[in-house]
């Protein structure tokens, strides 16, 4: 099936083709303007989405061999995400799959950041743990099957990405906070500052990660916001390690009270590079996988992927359609 992916949940507008499990083209736009206010403003997001979309799908359509007409079912993200930035693009998803008169079928985000790494490794198989790790979620949940999942932990109040985001607002660093945080930690003693770890001795698989983003600005307080280059490339590591220290404990806990012994990272804090080297390096007797970066961070690849497991196995449902901004899997 040749499948248009479209992905607007929050501030990337992004268009793909996939053709039997093949990505043949994936655009993302990257929203830039958001940066200067430390954060995806909605408002802003939903006319970017608007502006953006039809460039996007366009270019999308262009890059792959195929044209519109050739196409066989549209896939749009219908949530989690932005209420506005979502109906820009299952609005446009809609009104092009009746024009084309092809199937739409509407995509959890968040599924699909699962997915994405079917993408990377066709081969793999059910069941596995996902360790899904995003700017508003940190999971991990069992798969058992397309549509069969299991929640076996989350966090208690900060998703991962949330807290390398507002890590970086209080060190001043920018939007996004994971990439700035990432780059500020470079040649960091990433053991200067021994971060509070929540949940870390507990043998239950839940996070937290407010705690530790009060301690980081009680941190630059104490040092009346007046970091030295030195003293700002130690916190960053610090805080960096501290996020991925939790995240890989409690992904190890997951596979020990399973006994399922290859689980995935997705989600765009799955790019970050500490938590996949640490990852290869602390699981030796597991199997840890993730995609590469571009299909970590948000895009259309994985939802056009995802769709095209729906429609080819009829799961789709005809109120998919919905725009449902806090969609949970089940
Ligand atoms: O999946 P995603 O692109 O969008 C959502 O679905 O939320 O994830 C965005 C989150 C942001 O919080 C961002 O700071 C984080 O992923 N992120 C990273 C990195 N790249 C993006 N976190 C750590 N290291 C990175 N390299
Ligand atoms: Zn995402």
């Amino acid at each position: 099936m040749i499948i248009l992916g479209i992905e607007t949940s929050c501030d990337e507008t992004a268009a793909a083709v996939c053709k039997d499990g093949e990505i043949l083209s994936s655009v993302v736009a990257s929203q830039e303007q958001h940066a200067i206010y430390g954060g995806v403003v909605p408002e802003i997001a939903s006319r970017a989405h608007e502006r953006l979309i039809l460039k996007t799908v366009q270019e999308a359509i262009n890059r792959s061999p195929f044209n519109k007409t050739e196409l066989q079912g549209v896939a749009v993200t219908r949530g989690p995400g932005l209420m506005g930035s979502l109906l820009t693009g299952v609005s446009f998803a809609r009104g092009l799959s009746l024009g084309l008169k092809v199937p739409f079928v509407g995509i959890n985000h968040m599924e699909a950041h699962i997915f994405a790494n079917f993408i990377a490794y066709p081969e793999l198989q059910f069941p596995f743990l996902c360790l899904l790790v995003s700017g508003g979620h940190t999971q991990i949940w069992k798969v058992e099957a397309v549509g069969k999942y299991e929640l076996i932990g989350e966090t208690r109040d900060d998703a991962a990405g949330e807290a390398f985001d507002k890590g970086a607002r209080i060190l001043g660093l920018g939007y996004p906070g994971g990439v700035a945080i990432e780059k500020a930690a470079i040649g960091g003693n990433k053991e200067a500052i021994n971060f509070p770890r929540a949940f870390f001795q507990s043998n239950t698989v839940e996070f937290s990660f407010s705690g530790l983003k009060t301690s980081l600005l009680r941190y630059v307080e104490l040092n009346d916001g007046e970091l030295s280059p030195k003293m700002l490339r130690d916190v960053s590591a610090s805080y960096q390690f501290a996020i991925v220290d939790i995240l890989l404990s409690k992904l190890r806990l997951a596979i020990d009270k399973t006994e399922i012994r290859v689980a995935l990272i997705g989600g765009g804090v799955a790019a970050n590079k500490l938590l996949r080297e640490k990852a290869d390096k602390d699981f030796i007797d597991s199997k840890i996988l993730y995609p590469n970066i571009e299909l970590c961070t948000d895009n259309a690849a994985m939802i056009a992927f995802l769709g095209e497991i729906y429609l080819k196995k009829k799961l789709h449902r005809c109120e998919s359609y919905q725009v449902i901004p806090n969609l949970r899997l089940s």
